[in-house]
């Protein structure tokens, strides 16, 4: 999470011209209002790398990076994120406020001081704990894997790492997650009696732990740090420090537990990681794409893990660009990564790993599960139940290829919609996604927010995203003037971060006017659809209970509308 206010990161997104940063490392050249040059993210002979100065944007319609000046900078010259904002300051002649006195934003530096100290506390109290270290040599760890992993032990007492610290110190151990308190504002230990995994970010810095209950009636199996100021769970991998060395290696497992990183790594399998008890988030996907070109998801083969792998595959399919690689590892059931490769030692699994499903193979078999695509119905079913997967696909050779075998088994050709990727391309009619639009309409211009009419109730179409539009149109409110760069800043950090930076582009082609013709379509359709939704209610109500006489009005006018339209 950045500690810099949003404030400022907005002016400097102001104050400086994303066509200065970007040219002063690449070759740009004037092309139609944009600049385009050659992508230095990939290799390429022509140029598919644009940067819009309208939006203070950059995107590359070749491999898909995309974003601000910071993200560009971040990229370019591998900053982190406040390491780019310094530079761009000190090009924009502002002072970055002082990032350790920001009011409600504390300095991280004290927090690390004590989960490092901790993380020491707890490895020292295993070394005297025999029948701790007797639990990890039943599961097939030796002690440099344990050093490696920096396991430790939680004593089972309730103060026994309170008393570590000094009462001065006391709030720092709670904003860490390692104490917590009780309702008479008792304060305790949060870990007690259980085997520590400190969970790293992936500099290496110790940011949360998981503690695994030893005995068989301690509940919950695993316990873990709550979000803190260091610890976001679902933006966070664990083992990413160490798989990072290893990036050498052509693909990074992603598997679902604590022990199967450590099992996998004691058999010498130094290229995994794992989600801590979430989903794999876009945020996941995007991090690993960056370091990896292939990313092998590892499921059990019971009906959680094709579950898991489902969902896994339907957050993957907007980032699969052509030159990444995504399979799916199905184990034998009742088996994790740890249990297999105790069982069967690191070449069946080395197998198991070459032998995993490729994406497209998954995506087929998901398609077309419970369907005969034998028959005309099936192939009809098959069909539409195609659409909404590879719609989500971006352009690109695979998804033209996914295209076409659908269309072989269906006998049907399939017409997919295209992210519009320049000039060519015409407007889609509305009703295709208004969600996906009119977000895409209010990222590129942000002063759009203000026209949303105050009865237009979104929440009411429930549909997904509409919280972003809420975040989009509180965060106008707040700088009327913000432009799309600083407004997908805002977004950094959430999990709709790579989707937003697709859908940036999906207008590049339509100038201010035909921009504001668009929004206005949208937001009737989406009136017209607020009406029916009205509509249907109302009708409900009449047949189950009766309409008072002004929700009969309001019908009657409804409906009078409607016919008008
Ligand atoms: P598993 O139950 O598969 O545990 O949960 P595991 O990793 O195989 O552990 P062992 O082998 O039984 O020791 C997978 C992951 O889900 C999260 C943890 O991150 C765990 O590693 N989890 C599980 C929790 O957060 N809480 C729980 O109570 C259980
Ligand atoms: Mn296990």
């Amino acid at each position: 999470m950045a500690s810099i206010p949003n404030e400022f990161i907005e002016s400097l997104l102001d104050r400086i011209d994303i066509h200065d940063v970007v040219g002063a490392r690449v070759q740009l050249k004037k092309a139609g209002k944009d600049y385009s040059g050659l992508c230095p993210f990939h290799a390429e002979n022509t140029p598919s790398f644009t940067v819009s100065q309208q939006k203070q944007f950059y995107h590359c319609f070749g491999c898909g990076k995309n974003g601000s000046a910071i993200g560009f900078l971040m990229e370019y010259e591998g900053l982190d994120f406040i390491d780019a904002i310094k530079d761009l300051a000190q090009l924009a002649g502002m002072q970055v406020p002082s990032i350790d006195n920001y009011a409600g934003q504390k300095p991280k530096t004290n927090l690390f001081a004590v989960t490092e100290k901790t993380t020491r506390i707890f490895q020292q109290q295993l070394k005297t704990s025999p029948q701790i270290i007797e639990y990890l040599k039943n599961r097939g760890l030796c002690g440099q894997t344990c050093k490696t992993f920096q396991l430790g032990y939680a004593l089972n007492e309730w103060d026994a790492l309170l008393k570590r610290f000094d009462q001065s110190e006391h709030d720092l151990l709670k904003r860490t997650g390692l104490s917590t308190q009780n309702d008479q504002q008792h304060t305790y230990d949060k870990f007690r009696n259980r085997l520590m995994f400190p969970i790293h970010d992936k500099r290496g810095r110790v940011i949360a732990f998981g503690g695994r209950a030893v005995e068989a009636e301690q509940k919950p199996k695993y316990l873990n740090s709550p979000e803190t100021d260091l610890f976001h769970k679902s933006n966070e991998l664990y083992g990413l420090h160490l798989a990072r060395k290893h990036s050498n290696e052509s693909f990074i497992l992603v598997v679902e537990g604590y022990m199967d990183v450590i099992a996998l790594h004691e058999h010498g399998v130094k290229n995994s990681v794992a989600t801590l008890g979430t989903a794999t988030s876009a945020q996941h996907i995007s991090n690993l794409f960056k370091v990896w070109d292939r990313i092998v998801f590892c499921f059990d083969g019971d009906s959680a893990g094709i579950q898991a792998a489902e969902k896994a595959l339907s957050t993957a399919l907007p980032l699969y660009l052509d030159n990444k690689i995504i399979d799916f590892l199905f184990l034998p059931q009742g088996e994790d990564p740890d249990s297999f490769i105790m069982k069967n030692g690191k070449e069946s699994f080395d197998l198991k790993v070459d032998q995993a499903t490729p994406l497209s193979d998954f995506l087929l078999q998901v398609i077309s599960k419970g369907i005969n695509t034998k028959s005309i119905d099936g192939k009809a079913q098959l069909h539409e139940k195609a659409k909404p997967y590879l719609n989500q696909l971006p352009k690109g050779a695979f998804k033209k290829m996914m295209t076409q075998q659908i269309s072989q088994v269906s006998g049907m050709m399939l017409s997919i919609k295209d992210q519009p990727k320049s000039q060519q391309s015409e407007v889609k009619p509305v009703t295709e996604n208004p969600f996906r639009k009119l977000i895409s309409l209010l990222l590129n211009s942000p002063h759009f927010c203000k026209n949303i009419p105050n009865d237009l109730n979104l929440h009411k179409l429930s549909f997904k995203g509409v919280e972003i539009i809420d975040k989009i149109v509180e965060i106008q409110r707040h700088n009327p003037q913000i432009n799309a760069a600083a407004m997908l800043e805002h977004f950094r950090d959430s999990d709709y971060s790579p989707y937003l930076g697709q859908l940036m582009r999906m207008y590049d082609h339509l100038d201010d006017a035909e921009k504001a013709l668009e929004f206005a379509d949208i937001i009737s359709y989406l009136q017209q659809l607020n009406s029916k939704a009205e509509i249907e209610r109302l009708r409900n109500k009449q047949m189950e209970s009766g309409l008072n006489s002004a929700e009969k009005q309001s019908l009657v006018q409804l409906l009078r509308q409607k016919t008008n339209q």
